[in-house]
């Protein structure tokens, strides 16, 4: 089924989803919503995340997608059981697969988990976790400033090592062997984390098994793309279409990118 797969993110860090979907299902079409306007979702509440996160999926719904794919860890945590239950058609987010991956990875069974405000109050990765291995032991931290880090270009520079190494030295005290990167933003920062977490800590990026997770219910539900072309992504966005395109030229690696304000 030629029909595109629809991903959702609060603003551009939900590019690292699609570049992981891209490589795991390279003859799917995209749409991809970036709520740029209203970004971040981290610090909002609840209310006003439910109420943007079904905004987003009635917008991708119009633009006729078969599945949605919750790119924010955010908007997973507040509103993807509701979404699941409103709508028909098939919502995957990234938190139950980035918490695969976690109790796949680690050996200690400690392991750590970073996100966004909302997302580490939701309690969302422990319960996941548990879910699939109650004695592995959870430790976690907001990072609330890493994002606009990302956003401001800075995730290459002393700022965003500096800014690691307070917000992790509690997590690498507690002896994790494995660190979710529970926000689509911080895969951006992985060199400035791993510079503060060292190479003993397996770092888990949820996109991975997303992809994953998502191919399989494109093979359950038979709505594959049978075409073996390359897929056409399009890209909307809230605000700052110019900006949002600069960077998804450079995250992706293309020059041809049609970004929609
Ligand atoms: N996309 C969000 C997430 O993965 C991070 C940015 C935000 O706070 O909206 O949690």
């Amino acid at each position: 089924m030629d029909k595109p797969i629809g991903i959702f993110d609060s603003g551009l860090g939900g590019l690292t989803v699609l570049k992981e979907v891209r490589n795991v299902l390279p003859f799917e079409n995209i749409v991809y919503f970036g709520d740029t306007k209203r970004v971040p979702y981290g610090s909002k509440s609840k209310e006003d995340i439910i109420k943007y996160t079904f905004e987003a999926i009635d917008f991708l719904i119009s633009k006729n997608v078969k599945v949605i794919v919750i790119a924010c860890n955010t908007a997973t945590a507040i509103s993807l059981d509701l979404a699941q239950k409103k709508y028909d058609i098939p919502i995957i987010g990234v938190i139950k697969s980035g918490s695969k991956s976690v109790v796949s990875k680690t050996k200690n069974k400690v392991v750590g988990v970073i996100g966004t405000t909302a997302t580490i109050n939701s309690n969302s990765y422990v319960e996941n976790i548990k879910e699939l291995d109650k004695s592995i032991k959870v430790f976690q931290k907001a990072c609330p400033l890493f994002v606009p880090i990302v956003e401001e270009g800075f995730s290459k520079t002393d700022v965003a090592k500096e800014t690691a190494k307070i917000y992790l030295k509690d997590l690498i005290n507690k002896d994790i062997d494995t660190l979710v990167l529970g926000c689509t933003h911080y895969p951006l920062l992985k060199d400035s984390i791993k510079y503060v977490v060292g190479e003993k800590i397996n770092l888990v990026d949820p996109a991975k098994e997303t992809s994953i997770t998502l191919r399989d219910v494109l093979i359950k539900k038979n709505i594959l793309n049978k075409k073996s072309k390359n897929g056409i992504c399009e890209y909307f966005v809230s605000d700052n279409p110019e900006k949002f395109s600069l960077i998804a030229k450079d995250l992706l690696g293309i020059e041809d990118i049609k970004v929609f304000g």
